[in-house]
């Protein structure tokens, strides 16, 4: 049976996606390093380091591993900046309504987050109060696609994997879930998200009925 939700965060519960662009941009622009959209694609869900490894990859740039470290510091600094602007608004439409249904349904919710400033994101949304355990990039040290960030969530709420629900945008997400043996639920295109149990073009039709319909005989 299902006791458990565990959420993404950046592209699930708010869309910080274009923050994240602008940061990197920001410092690929001070290198002279070529990044668009279809580069930052590929960093969705991916961790602070791997993803500043794949623009440097990108770039074939010669780069010593402290100096990598120091340029995914100021981009972090660039993005923390505009973190102040994200206000309670800014919940993808369906997700604050999501939360508040499973809460008043009793279920217990995680966050399984890969960045490091989910702390920061969950204070300026207000979102904070929905979560019972908060597992995000400072949590655990593999990052998605390994299933560790979901577990820890598991493990901290009390459940078993097999009763938790994972909503995932990104592949490496979905990837990670079924990793741990977790039902997921992918937002996003086929082509990113296909291999989720159930996929939704956005959150606001990842409703809690739509949900229960499909895992129909894990709820009561
Ligand atoms: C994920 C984002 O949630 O967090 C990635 O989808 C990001 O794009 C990663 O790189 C790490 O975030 P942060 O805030 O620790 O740099
Ligand atoms: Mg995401």
């Amino acid at each position: 049976m299902i006791k458990g939700f565990i959420f993404d965060l950046d592209g699930v519960i708010t869309d910080t996606a274009e923050l994240h662009f602008q940061a990197w941009k920001n410092l690929a622009n001070d290198m002279d390093w070529e990044f668009d959209r279809e580069v930052n694609e590929q960093l969705r869900g991916v961790s602070r380091m791997d993803s500043i490894n794949i623009i440097k990859e990108h770039n074939a740039a010669e780069i010593s591993e402290e100096k990598l470290v120091e340029l995914a510091t100021r981009k972090n600094d660039i993005y923390v900046d505009s973190l102040d602007q994200i206000t309670p608004k800014d919940y993808l439409p369906g997700a604050l309504e999501l939360l508040t249904h499973l809460k008043r349904e009793g279920f217990k919710v995680a966050l399984g987050s890969a960045s490091k400033n989910s702390t920061k994101v969950l204070q300026q949304l207000d979102a904070a109060k929905f979560f019972d355990v908060i597992g995000d990039g400072n949590s655990v040290s593999k990052s998605k696609p390994a299933p560790d960030i979901f577990l820890f969530g598991a493990k901290e709420l009390s459940l078993k994997p097999e009763e938790c629900i994972v909503y995932e945008d990104a592949e490496a997400g979905i990837d990670a879930a079924k990793a741990g043996g977790f039902h997921a639920v992918g937002i996003g295109p086929e082509e990113r998200v296909g291999h989720a149990d159930i996929r939704f073009d956005s959150m606001a039709e990842a409703t809690l009925f739509e949900v229960k319909s499909h895992f129909a005989s894990l709820f009561p």
